[in-house]
């Protein structure tokens, strides 16, 4: 492989990984890795395509900013966007992001303001002629959706302004639940049946987005104002400072909790004095932003992507509390790992109550050296679920036991298996209800088909009462055998079978990340439909020809073969198929052009054109681009100063063709096309 291929394929690989922890822990809730492996992640993507600005692609989990808006509510234009903020999790970030902006700037005398970053949910208010008109979420950072109504239940917005006011202008904030309106709401949900809120940022946004604003209008939300957004007819202040001054004296709530810093020694000062207090406030804060005070620098510095290069966020480090380990128990996933999880004995970390955490696998367990009934030390990374760090070895009693993954299957008592290489035991029984539940859950969930209002819950019931065995009966069900269901009315029967409908029309990515596949993420199902344009040409993939395909290996190749070499899938295809969902794709490749089934390697140095541009050549006439000369290789290209691959090809047989040879068939193969 070429370095460049390796990179491409260290960036696919990547972004997979991002888009499938995203979806763990956005969709499903259940994430698989920590907040700081998860940021790795990204920053080893984000530094790949600084390096490589030529492999950004719109879809790259960089460039996303937040959710994308819901349509139920109506959508808003953000004249300015709203940004997010690059994170410093350490005074050496800090330092290294003073450094970065002095340096761009030399000669110029800075300030700072620390403010609280409280963790709720970014709104935007826009104010007309005095009055409020707009509130709105971030959003995707351009779109945001209309919660003017929700917005207006919030007691510490002004629904009008004083005189002294801009005629039109937008302030930005954090809309949040203080901690005890968290803790109340969930004591009524617990009443009710409903499940709970896992942290005051989720329950902040559960209830800006409310359809029905009455119900904001019970929930304590509160907000506090951070950011004049944009404002028309007045000369505003120049210094973050005095806006904020301002905007008070407007009638906005604005943290008294801000410092004015005349240096770094000061920043830092009040970023580790706010680690050792937040539990003092009556609410969650997850850092503190720094924020350049002037702003005429601010404009100086500008952004860099999404983030401005005038502020930044100080990560508080994770907050650790001990409790014991009362027992493991595990949960069959849809593949049917059997994931184990920590029974905590409950503890308050930092003002959540934890009563569960995540374990990966038996290694791991092994690893840390947990034993059931040890204390152990807990930790919480901002809202990610707690993992646990280690036993409290020196309070041990003798009476620990070693864990150890049951032989049988916790659901359907078939035998566990693990393979070769892999951390993760499985349930060999792939008609386990666990794993026949798990995967419909999936197949209807968000990243997928995305079918709204077909969540866990409603999945569970389904399969429960037997009205569905796998994703395939979904679209078999009717008006009467929905109503039949717990808190279903006329209503919902209907919305759930137009959502089922609108459902078959998804891509075939999608599809072919919904129904399963092991090993096979969004990212990889994107990759696949480039090359087969059905569900039914997939399925009749042989492993080498997977094998050709770029970033995809032996791992993703053999998830494919097992997959289609089940009956039970292919069952649920099939069902799917007679239903109507969508099972083609116009993206693909074509296989009836010039080039198709045939390899290009080139080598040596080209006088007339670059390789990348021959490259795209080949893809576009349909051929494959390789790199190494191998017995699928069926053309070598040799320009100047060819290397080993001469030889090789000469060895084996392939046909070589000089630059011009070479360009004199693509220009054929074009002519062709026409
Ligand atoms: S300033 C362009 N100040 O943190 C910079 N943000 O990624 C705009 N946040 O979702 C942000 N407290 O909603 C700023 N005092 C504060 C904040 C704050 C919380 C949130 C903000 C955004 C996130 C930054």
């Amino acid at each position: 492989m070429t370095e460049v291929e390796i990179i491409k394929k260290r960036v696919a690989g990547l972004r997979e990984q991002i888009n499938y922890h995203n979806h763990r822990y956005h969709v499903l809730d259940s994430p698989e890795i920590s907040d700081a492996e998860y940021d790795a992640l990204l920053v080893e993507l984000r530094k790949l395509e600084e390096a490589h600005p030529e492999l950004i692609t719109p879809d790259s989990p960089t460039q996303r900013v937040g959710a994308e808006p819901v349509s139920a509510f109506g959508i808003v234009v953000h004249p300015r966007p709203l940004l997010s903020l690059a994170n410093a999790f350490s005074d050496e970030d800090i330092d290294a992001w003073y450094k970065r902006i002095t340096g761009l700037v030399p000669g110029q005398d800075f300030d700072f303001v620390c403010e609280l970053k409280i963790d709720g949910l970014a709104v935007a208010l826009t104010y007309d002629n005095r009055s409020l008109v707009t509130g709105a979420t971030r959003g995707n950072g351009y779109q945001g959706e209309n919660i003017t109504q929700n917005l207006r239940t919030v007691k510490s917005i002004p629904l009008s302004v004083p005189s002294t006011a801009p005629a039109r202008f937008e302030v930005r904030g954090e809309a949040y639940l203080p901690r005890k309106g968290l803790v109340r709401l969930n004591e009524e949900r617990a009443a009710e049946g409903q499940p709970l809120f896992a942290n005051p940022r989720n329950a902040a946004a559960g209830s800006v987005r409310q359809l029905d604003p009455r119900i904001t209008a019970r929930r304590p939300l509160d907000i506090f104002i951070y950011a004049l957004g944009w404002s028309e007819g007045i000369q505003a202040p120049p210094t973050h400072w005095e806006t904020m001054q301002y905007l008070r004296s407007l009638g906005f709530k604005i943290n008294p909790n801000m410092t004015r810093c005349k240096n770094l020694d000061e920043v830092k000062a009040c970023c580790h004095g706010w680690a050792e207090r937040r539990e003092e406030l009556p609410y969650d804060i997850d850092g503190l932003v720094i924020k350049v005070n002037s702003i005429a620098l601010q404009e100086e510095l500008g952004f860099v992507g999404h983030d401005p290069r005038w502020a930044i966020a100080y990560k508080f480090p994770a907050v650790q509390g001990t409790t014991r380990l009362l027992d493991i128990g595990i949960n069959v996933g849809r593949t049917g790992s059997l994931n184990p999880y920590a029974i905590l004995e409950p503890v308050n970390i930092g003002g959540v109550t934890i009563e569960r955490a995540a374990l990966h696998n038996e290694d791991d367990i092994h690893r840390k050296d947990i034993r059931i009934g040890d204390w152990v030390l807990v930790q919480r990374a901002g809202e990610v679920i707690p993992e646990i760090v280690g036993p409290v070895v020196s309070r041990r009693t003798g009476g620990e036991k070693v864990f150890h993954m049951p032989a049988a299957c916790p659901v359907c008592h078939a035998e566990v298996i693990r393979g070769e290489g892999e951390a993760m035991h499985r349930c060999a029984n792939t008609a386990c209800p666990a794993q026949a539940l798990e995967s419909i859950i999936h197949f209807a969930s968000k990243g997928a088909m995305d079918i709204d209002g077909v969540g866990e819950k409603l999945c569970r019931s389904l399969f429960e009462k037997g009205l569905i065995k796998d994703s395939g009966d979904l679209y078999s069900l009717t008006h009467d055998s929905l109503l039949g269901m717990e808190r279903m009315g006329e209503k919902s029967a209907a919305n759930v079978l137009a959502s089922l409908e609108k459902s078959k029309d998804r891509p075939l990515a999608r599809l072919i990340f919904a129904v399963g596949i092991p090993n096979i993420g969004e990212e990889t199902a994107s990759i696949l439909v480039q090359h087969y344009n059905s569900i039914g040409a997939l399925s009749k993939a042989g492993r080498e020809e997977l094998m050709g395909i770029p970033s995809i290996g032996p791992k993703v190749s053999d998830g494919i073969l097992a997959f289609f070499r089940q009956p039970q899938n292919t069952d649920i295809i099939d069902k799917l198929s007679k239903a109507g969902v969508n099972m083609q794709s116009a993206e693909t490749v074509r296989r009836d052009l010039p080039f198709s089934g045939r390899e290009f390697v080139i080598t040596g140095k080209l006088a007339a054109s670059g390789r990348q541009e021959l490259e795209v050549k080949i893809r576009a006439l349909g051929g494959k681009a390789g790199s190494d000369v191998t017995k699928k290789t069926g053309y070598l290209v040799v320009g100047a100063d060819p290397g080993a691959k001469l030889a090789r090809a000469q060895a084996l047989g392939i046909k070589i063709l000089n630059e011009n040879e070479f360009l004199q068939m693509v220009k054929e193969a074009e002519d062709r096309l026409k």
